[in-house]
């Protein structure tokens, strides 16, 4: 184990504090990235006490997305290309003020990529949440606003985390063994 369920919501309280202090008197679009941020949008949310709705969005990767013990390659891919979207916000976001949830911040290919697309929609703001960075991955030069904790260059699961799907309903994060 990594983090605790009572070391995630203690954080993610702060986090929505924190949220709630500079977006105060506003409105809000929680932007989850699909699957992954699910359950950390829906204790993030719980925890900012402002007039906020929901959204989601979908994104894959072609596949080609780095292995640990294949940094030195990865950068000479074509990052921009990387990232595909399977499924668009639903509502627009122009002039809203938008939080994008996400669960992970690694390479930073899925970021840049969605930063690009939204930022294209003219919104009043736009904030990076994310409940864990691996800064020592990153490709591209992108960085969250709201951070719940840096980790180690580890391959984790849990409380919506996945590997081939599996262990998102984990309530703690989990170090994936060999
Ligand atoms: P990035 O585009 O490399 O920043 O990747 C972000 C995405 O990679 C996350 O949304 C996760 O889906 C996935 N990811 C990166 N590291 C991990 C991990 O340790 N466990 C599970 N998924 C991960
Ligand atoms: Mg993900």
């Amino acid at each position: 184990m990594l983090l605790s369920r009572d070391q995630i919501a203690r954080r993610v309280a702060e986090m929505g504090a924190q949220i709630t202090r500079d977006f105060a008197g506003q409105t809000l679009v929680f932007v989850g990235v699909l699957k992954g941020a699910a359950i950390f949008l829906s204790d993030l949310a719980r925890q900012v006490q402002l007039d906020s709705t929901f959204d989601f969005i979908g994104v894959t990767s072609y596949g080609n997305r780095p292995k640990p013990e294949d940094e030195t390659k990865a950068v000479t891919w074509d990052s921009t290309g990387e990232v595909r979207l399977t499924k668009d916000v639903d509502q627009s976001l122009r002039d809203k003020n938008v939080i994008l949830v996400e669960d992970i911040l690694d390479t930073g290919l899925t970021l840049t990529y969605l930063k690009r697309l939204i930022m294209g929609h003219e919104p009043r703001a736009f904030r990076i949440a994310t409940l864990l960075d691996k800064p020592s991955r990153r490709i591209q030069p992108v960085e969250a606003d709201y951070l719940g904790f840096t980790i180690p260059d580890k391959f984790v699961v849990g409380y919506g985390l996945d590997f081939a799907e599996r262990y998102r309903n984990l309530p703690d994060i989990c170090v994936l063994s060999e």
